[in-house]
């Protein structure tokens, strides 16, 4: 069957063709450099969605100065070309003078939530984050959304940003996508020497080791961090940088016993920092 994916970069172009495409629209954001993670999130799309619209943009408000914004990979072609052959309707690659245009100053911020974990070690990170995905949603209106859960706390505070904004749009996360030694995949993986490589398997090792803990009867937040602080530290080429077993949707580090907990981290090796998290409980 021959078909055709459309590609956009202006508003006003992306506004025209999104009002001619047959609803439910399923919109997956990504900043690009695709892999079988954001793959994942555009098979759902196709699969609950008449029509689906993926937004590629590496955003700069959401980087740090000290931060890959300028290095971050990318790479445009190979990125339509996958997204061709799952069947997307409308790639929208928005220009960055239009997204930030001279003078901006205008931003949307979830107050607490961006704060905890990752907020703590990336200040503003959310802001831009929850900035740029209000801009994306009101540009392209879409009846649903896909997220990563790799990206936990984004996950929750993207869900929080729908509902006291009131935003007509349904949240839907997806499982985290892994290489077969368990790491789990993301654009960043690329800047890994091949014994980082090998050393970043710790995440997903600590992860499995707190769940098994756990499935023996350890319930102590605690104790949990513990055993993944132990294992991350035996690795000598990682270096820690949070370890948490906090309130799945409160993201509040948890003392004492849980019904359900998200354990995460963010690790790096080198210059590259990865992060990773596992729900635990019911
Ligand atoms: P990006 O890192 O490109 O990720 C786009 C989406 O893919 C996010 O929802 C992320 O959680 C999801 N994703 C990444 N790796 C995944 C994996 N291994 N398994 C499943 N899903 C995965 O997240 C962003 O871009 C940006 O912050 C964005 C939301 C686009 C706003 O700029």
């Amino acid at each position: 069957m021959t078909y055709s994916m459309l590609t956009v970069k202006r508003i006003s172009d992306l506004r025209r063709e999104r009002a001619g495409l047959p609803s439910p629209v399923g919109l997956v954001p990504t900043m690009g450099y695709l892999h079988a993670g954001h793959l994942s999130l555009v098979e759902k799309a196709a699969d609950e969605c008449a029509s689906v619209l993926v937004s590629i943009f590496v955003n700069p408000t959401q980087f740090g100065p000290q931060e890959d914004y300028g290095s971050y990979p990318r790479d445009i072609p190979k990125d339509l070309k996958l997204l061709k052959q799952l069947g997307v309707h409308l790639v929208w690659i928005p220009e960055t003078g239009e997204m930030y245009p001279p003078g901006f100053q205008s931003w949307v911020e979830v107050d607490g939530l961006s704060r905890r974990l990752e907020g703590d070690m990336r200040p503003g990170h959310f802001k831009g984050v929850t900035t740029v995905v209000t801009k994306l949603f009101t540009a392209v209106q879409p009846d649903k959304a896909y997220f990563g859960q790799k990206d936990a706390q984004q996950a929750v505070i993207i869900k929080r940003l729908v509902l006291d904004l009131n935003l007509p749009v349904e949240i839907v996360i997806c499982p985290i996508m892994r290489e077969d030694d368990g790491l789990a995949m993301s654009s960043r993986n690329v800047y890994l020497n091949p014994d980082e490589r090998i050393a970043a398997t710790v995440l997903y090792r600590a992860l499995i080791a707190a769940e098994e803990a756990y499935q023996h009867g350890e319930n102590d937040a605690e104790l949990l961090r513990e055993i993944m602080l132990k294992i991350i530290h035996n690795e000598p080429l990682a270096s820690v940088q949070y370890v948490s077993c906090a309130n799945p949707d409160s993201l509040e580090e948890i003392s004492g016993s849980f019904e359900r907990a998200l354990l995460s981290m963010a690790v790096k090796f080198g210059k590259t920092r990865l992060i990773d998290n596992l729900v635990i409980g019911n």
